[in-house]
């Protein structure tokens, strides 16, 4: 019998790589944290380490015939020691990594393109998912949402095409069973561009509830991210990168679309969903 391993498969993204694994009949192995807490489906080999310790990873990886791999950190330190040990067990790896990465130049994109540059390096047969924003980055929204009517923001005109993230685990599944995908890239996003103003209200035609967004000037932001114990370097980009959306949203790819042959998940969706996230 065909078996995986999946790293991060309590993970929003894994979750549902472990269930279209499962679906479609192959069996499951996940390296997990903590078991206790993990509450994978009983059919789930469970095998307990760290994504960080070469060891595990090579224990976790013994005679699997491909590995879904879901890099946590933000830096790519300490990273080559442990794709060494995974490709030593098994070359087929497919790779959560981000649209962010610059073909020209992927090692200069940040831990994502790293990672890419590791794996070709250590001659996996890869396939690099590639999606842009997460529509549960809009989870960070749902305190507000829970306890009041009034979601903050400092862009709310900032257009963004964000992605389920069932849709990036179909197409994971899809490149972990099917040769085909070998050697390719997939850059993925949501059907349709939203702002984040539009965003917010598709939440409030799901609760059926009124919510207002409250521009708030980007210094304030900045503070508040701070707060929130965010890195100084990451808040400026992400400052910088959502006031670019306002003049040029992001872009909207039909891969999805073309790989599942059915149409990529809305908001709308995502929003349905995960009502019950943004609810008291
Ligand atoms: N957010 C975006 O817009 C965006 C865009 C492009 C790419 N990405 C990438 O997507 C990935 C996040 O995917 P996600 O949202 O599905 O993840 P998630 O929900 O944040 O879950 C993270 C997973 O990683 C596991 N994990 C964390 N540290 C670990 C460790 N030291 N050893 C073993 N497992 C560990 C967690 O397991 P536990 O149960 O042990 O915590 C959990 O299963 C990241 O690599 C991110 O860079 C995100």
């Amino acid at each position: 019998m065909t078996t995986i391993l999946v790293t991060g498969a309590t993970g929003r993204v894994g979750r549902h790589v472990v269930r279209g694994l499962l679906e479609a009949g192959v069996g499951v192995r996940a390296l997990v944290r903590t078991p206790a807490l993990a509450g994978l489906p009983a059919e789930v080999e469970v095998v307990p380490g760290d994504i960080y310790n070469p060891a595990a990873v090579s224990r976790a990886a013994a005679e699997v015939d491909a590995a879904f791999l879901l890099w946590p950190a933000f830096t790519a330190d300490g990273a080559a020691p442990v794709l060494t040990a995974l490709t030593k067990q098994v070359r087929r790896v497919v790779y959560l990594s981000s649209m962010s990465v610059s073909e020209a130049d992927p090692s200069a994109s940040g831990v994502w393109g790293e990672l890419e540059v590791l794996l070709t390096d250590a001659g996996a047969d890869w396939t690099f998912v590639r999606p842009g924003g997460f529509a549960a980055s809009t989870l960070e929204w749902a305190e507000q949402i829970r306890t009041g009517n009034v979601v903050r923001m400092p862009f709310p005109n900032a257009g963004r095409s964000l992605i389920h993230e069932r849709d990036i685990a179909d197409v994971a599944v899809q490149a972990l069973l099917h040769d085909k995908h070998i050697g390719q890239t997939y850059a993925l996003t949501g059907p349709e561009v939203l702002t984040q103003a539009q965003q917010v209200a598709t939440i409030a035609t799901v609760l059926n509830r009124q919510l207002r967004v409250e521009e708030t000037p980007p210094p304030e932001a900045r503070r508040s991210m701070l707060t929130q114990g965010l890195d100084p370097s990451f808040i400026d980009s992400a400052l910088t990168y959502w006031h670019s959306l306002v003049a040029n949203p992001e872009p909207v790819t039909t891969t999805v679309e073309t790989l599942l042959t059915r149409p990529a998940l809305t908001y709308h969706q995502w929003a349905e969903d995960h009502a019950d996230d943004f609810r008291d």
